[in-house]
């Protein structure tokens, strides 16, 4: 009888410790990389990662893992003039010498301090979402003794900065790892000032000799399927990058 008291107490202290347990076990935290917000959702659609791919598909394209501040000095390569022609591509811009420019993933800001002499009365916003990318820039500016390029810290689905602020936006080799395009495109839409123009450089996918990942690479057909479902027209694709699309993109006039 004794033995069956302290079993039955037992059992009951058990339970009861058990059920705590239960009750405050770690709920999952949901990854803000790629939660698309409720009002995105059916757009997003959800399967297995590729190894360079977050497994989340905006208009059937697998979004890219995002690059690292590790990579810093890829990024600053020095043979990347001869690889991709910034400069050309710089030119290609034809940016008015008092334009705000947005240069959205800025990274290290190989573009940015490169664009700063064609706006002399001007800025740069060099907008990342990796503070280490943004220390890395501030350093650089002080270096560099420059004034219009201005680190700007954004969150993967909002640029944080006011509505119509912008001439143009500008991205090389980014838009196709962010998160949560969908949101971007929309950001991009409000903070250009109508007629404002997006520049588009993404490694050519339609081009088997560019020599870069599949996920990091682009069609004019996906980037025109992304961007006029958000409400831009396609103005151009411009030659003349040894491995690049020069995509040009407008917030048409009027919207
Ligand atoms: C491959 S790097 C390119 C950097 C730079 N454009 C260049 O060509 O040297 C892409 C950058 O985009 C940034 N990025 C990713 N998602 C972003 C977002 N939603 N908004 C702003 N930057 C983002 C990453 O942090 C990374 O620094």
């Amino acid at each position: 009888m004794k033995f069956l008291t302290v079993a039955a107490t037992l059992l009951v202290l058990g339970l009861s410790i058990g059920w705590v347990i239960y009750q405050r076990r770690e709920t999952p935290v949901a990854n803000p990389m790629t939660m698309p917000h409720p009002e995105h959702q059916a757009v997003y659609r959800f399967g297995n990662a590729s190894p360079d791919g977050i497994g989340k598909f905006f208009h059937g394209r697998e979004i890219a893992q995002v690059m690292g501040h590790p990579a810093i000095g890829w990024l600053e390569r020095e043979n990347r003039e001869d690889e991709e022609a910034p400069s050309r591509a710089i030119q290609m811009l034809d940016l008015a010498s008092n334009a705000v420019i947005a240069d959205i993933g800025a990274g290290s800001g190989y573009y940015s301090f490169r664009i700063s002499p064609a706006v002399p009365f001007g800025k740069v916003m060099a907008i990342d979402i990796q503070p280490e990318m943004l220390e890395f820039l501030t350093k650089r500016s002080a270096e560099l003794k420059i004034t219009n390029v201005i680190p700007h810290l954004g969150a993967v689905d909002d640029l944080k900065l006011p509505p119509n602020s912008l001439d143009a936006a500008l991205m090389v080799d980014a838009y196709h790892e962010f998160s949560n395009p969908e949101e971007m495109l929309e950001s991009m839409f409000r903070s250009l000032k109508p007629g404002g123009r997006v520049f588009l450089l993404e490694y050519r996918a339609e081009d088997q000799e560019v020599p870069i990942k599949p996920h990091h690479k682009m069609t004019e057909a996906q980037a025109r399927l992304e961007f006029e479902a958000a409400g831009f027209r396609f103005v151009e694709n411009r030659s003349g990058l040894p491995w690049q699309h020069f995509m040009v993109f407008q917030r048409p006039l009027g919207r």
